[in-house]
């Protein structure tokens, strides 16, 4: 364990501390309050009860990119982490290795989020270690690109399996399983805006996803469970950059307005922050964190 996770650990349980005392002292205020015109009062300050970073975050695909990124990021921020990947074990390994490193907690399962059987072993193996959840990242992608007249069978059914139909699969069992209080998070992508040329069935993947957030997250109504879909821009991962020459790549970088792409920590930091104790009032949203270049 390092001083700064003991210190972090620490704050955590003072915040914890401190939100029990509160949520006592505003006990017999709601009481009161039930039939008054001071309920929405209280109801608002209730949201002082709200703890934290849960404890534990579910990560889809964080054995590399994005994904890893964000599955270190919230290690750091305090939550002990499961991360996910499809086929690369050895890398999912090395994310809990530098966690565990670190003085976080973490497991890894191996589980393609395109199967419905698959993902309820992954968030029973995350039960099974720590318990239970309180935050979920649909972060699992794939991009395959073509203009509409030469995308193949394969290449769309893949995307829309993995995009579609496994973040789907991974925010119906959030929704069954995560304690109240907790976070989802679903990765779309600023192409749903950009509607650049090769990436229409792509982008369509993606769309999907800030239309599940945006209902789910009405029908979590009473659990204080907050859904976003987050949409970041060009990020510095090989999903982006395979297939493109350096002279692309730096093409595309000096189109954004900070004159660099992404890195996905840039990324991991926005999903912290939502995440974090002063985020939970964005629900229903798509966050768009692309520097600017919408
Ligand atoms: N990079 C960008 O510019 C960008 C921009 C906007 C949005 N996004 C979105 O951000 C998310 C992460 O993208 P990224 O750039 O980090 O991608 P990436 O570097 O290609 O990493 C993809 C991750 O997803 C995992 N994965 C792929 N298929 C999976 C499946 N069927 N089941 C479980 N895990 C699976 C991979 O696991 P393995 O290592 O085992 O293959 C890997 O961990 C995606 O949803 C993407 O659409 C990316």
């Amino acid at each position: 364990m390092t001083a700064e996770h003991d210190k972090s650990n620490s704050e955590q349980e003072q915040f914890s501390r401190r939100t029990m005392m509160a949520a006592a002292a505003l006990a017999p205020v709601m009481l009161a309050a039930t039939s008054t015109g001071a309920s929405a009062q209280a109801r608002a300050t209730a949201t002082l009860e709200y703890q934290p970073s849960g404890k534990v975050a579910l990560v889809t695909g964080s054995s590399r990119g994005i994904g890893a990124a964000i599955a270190k990021r919230l290690a750091r921020d305090g939550f002990k982490v499961t991360v996910n990947c499809v086929a690369n074990r050895d890398l999912a390994a090395s994310v809990v290795r530098e966690i565990e490193a670190a003085g976080g907690a973490a497991i890894w399962e191996q589980a393609d989020v395109s199967d419905p059987a698959a993902v309820r072993r992954l968030f029973a193996a995350n039960d099974r270690a720590f318990g239970g959840v309180d935050v979920v990242v649909s972060n699992a992608g794939i991009m395959r690109l073509a203009p509409i007249k030469d995308m193949t069978d394969d290449d769309f059914d893949r995307m829309v399996a993995v995009n579609v139909k496994g973040s789907f699969n991974v925010l119906r069992e959030a929704s069954r399983r995560m304690r109240d209080r907790g976070r989802i998070i679903t990765l779309s992508s600023s192409i749903t805006q950009l509607r650049s040329p090769t990436y229409a069935a792509y982008a369509a993947t993606k769309a999907a996803q800030e239309i599940y957030a945006n209902i789910l997250a009405k029908e979590l109504e009473g659990r204080m469970i907050s859904v976003n879909a987050l949409a970041p821009g060009l990020v510095n991962t090989t999903l982006f950059t395979d297939g493109k020459t350096p002279e692309q790549i730096a093409g595309f970088a000096q189109r954004t307005p900070h004159k660099r792409l992404a890195e996905p920590a840039d990324i991991a930091n926005v999903v912290s922050t939502l995440c974090g104790e002063d985020g939970w009032w964005v629900s229903g949203e798509t966050v768009f964190a692309n520097g600017g270049i919408v």
